[in-house]
């Protein structure tokens, strides 16, 4: 029996689904290495997966390991105060543009949900909206509207979990993305009790439409809004400043994870400091106050990781050289894929895209949902199997790439386009 075959039969015993919830669980990796990836058979696969997203640098940076090994030697954690985890937030408030303070907790969805907390906290108001297809983690109101397969009328929320209360629907609004008339005449009727507006910058792979970003800005104001930029994904791959430098939008909050952590749980809430006073009783009293803690809160092995990853990408060339990558292949799709007579959109940013297999432009989760899902299922395999390991729906380039693994993409990209059925 193969290896990997061994690992699957003992994961299906134990695990529902066979799996971590995550992705495919018919695969088992074995280890990564720089911009390349491992499974239990010993196939060799060039990672365009990085962990969903946090090892932009690739697998197994020397630097970082240096940092991490060095604060493994003093301690794993604590769940007191501790330097690094000081540092860290210095870093993120020099960083990003909306952060004067910081608080930190352990993932991305935990974050995402504080913040829209936050915004109920400054606000007294109790409605959040979110947009149809944005992904917030897996709160009760990150999971309306998330992906849904029934379409309802907006503003209507429509759970896809089950467990959740209907209370958390009736507090949801959602609107299409990039549908800035939409938004002025919800906002009409019911901008006054609208607590926080949550949205990914770049929706999964969805762009903003220029000006969308800076409508939905001058919007929130009018209102008295809270804006949370979702930059979990965006922040530190961007730009260093994430998404709301690269579109000049500043929000009133954000929430950063997967990079900020350097492959460590950490995620964080950031933002403008009288929004952040919530967090501290001493500055709004009882009733304005956001209760928030966590054990592994602030960890220094993953503050470690996260500031030795951000020095590296504060060096010259960085980015372009993310940037480049990540050109390069969109422009390979585009080309094998009208070589061979696919209809097609290459949807997203240089740093993070995907193929949708459709005529039409991709400018909001319905016109995504448009694509063919099954033939971008059938491209990823064909990919798969000559060596290129992506997730369904996105791509994200490391800074690991190397000319070798560019090429062994290009070829394999050209190959599986011509061998595309439909
Ligand atoms: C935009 C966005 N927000 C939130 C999350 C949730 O982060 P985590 O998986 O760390 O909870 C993700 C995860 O992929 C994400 O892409």
């Amino acid at each position: 029996m193969k290896m990997q075959d061994n690992w699957i039969e003992r994961a299906n015993r134990v695990l529902p689904g066979g799996g971590f919830g995550n992705f495919d669980p018919g695969i088992i990796i074995r280890e990564g290495k720089g911009s390349r990836v491992w499974d239990e058979d010993g196939n060799e696969y060039v990672d365009y997966l990085i962990g969903s997203g946090p090892m932009l640098l690739g697998h197994d940076n020397e630097e970082v390991q240096d940092v991490v090994r060095a604060q493994i030697g003093k301690g794993l954690t604590f769940f007191a105060n501790n330097s690094a985890g000081i540092e860290l937030a210095e870093e993120i408030c020099q960083a990003v543009p909306c952060a004067e303070q910081v608080r930190y907790v352990t993932s991305g969805g935990e974050a995402d949900m504080y913040a829209m907390r936050l915004a109920r906290a400054a606000t007294g108001r109790e409605k959040i909206l979110k947009f149809e297809g944005g992904y917030h983690g897996m709160s009760a109101e990150a999971q309306m509207s998330l992906a849904p397969t029934k379409l309802s009328n907006f503003p209507l929320a429509v759970p896809d979990s089950a467990g959740i209360p209907e209370a958390v629907r009736d507090a949801m609004l959602i609107a299409p993305f990039n549908d800035i008339e939409f938004l002025r005449s919800l906002l009409a009727e019911q901008g006054d009790e609208i607590a926080g507006l949550i949205v990914e910058p770049l929706q999964r792979v969805v762009p903003p439409e220029p000006g969308f970003l800076q409508a939905v800005r001058q919007e929130c104001d009018k209102y008295g809004i809270v804006l949370i930029f979702d930059e979990i994904v965006t922040g530190f791959r961007f730009a260093y400043g994430g998404a709301q430098e690269l579109y000049g939008v500043t929000p009133d909050v954000c929430t950063l994870g997967k990079i900020v952590g350097g492959g460590f749980p950490l995620a964080a809430i950031a933002g403008n400091a009288d929004l952040m006073a919530h967090f501290d009783v001493s500055k709004v009293g009882p009733e304005g106050f956001l209760m928030q803690l966590g054990t592994l809160s602030g960890n220094p092995v993953a503050s470690v990781a996260g500031l030795k990853t951000m020095e590296i990408l504060r060096r010259d060339g960085a980015y372009e050289k993310i940037r480049a990558n990540g050109q390069f292949i969109m422009d390979v799709l585009s080309q094998s894929l009208s070589n061979a007579g696919h209809d097609h959109q290459i949807v997203g940013d240089p740093t993070l895209f995907d193929v949708v297999f459709t005529a039409d432009p991709v400018r909001d989760y319905r016109s995504w949902l448009n694509g063919d899902a099954e033939k971008n299922a059938r491209f990823n395999t064909l990919l798969r199997a000559r060596g290129i390991f992506k997730a369904p729906g996105k791509l994200y380039p490391s800074l690991a790439l190397t000319e070798a693994d560019l090429q062994q993409t290009r070829e394999a990209i050209a190959e599986a386009a011509a061998l595309l059925d439909g």
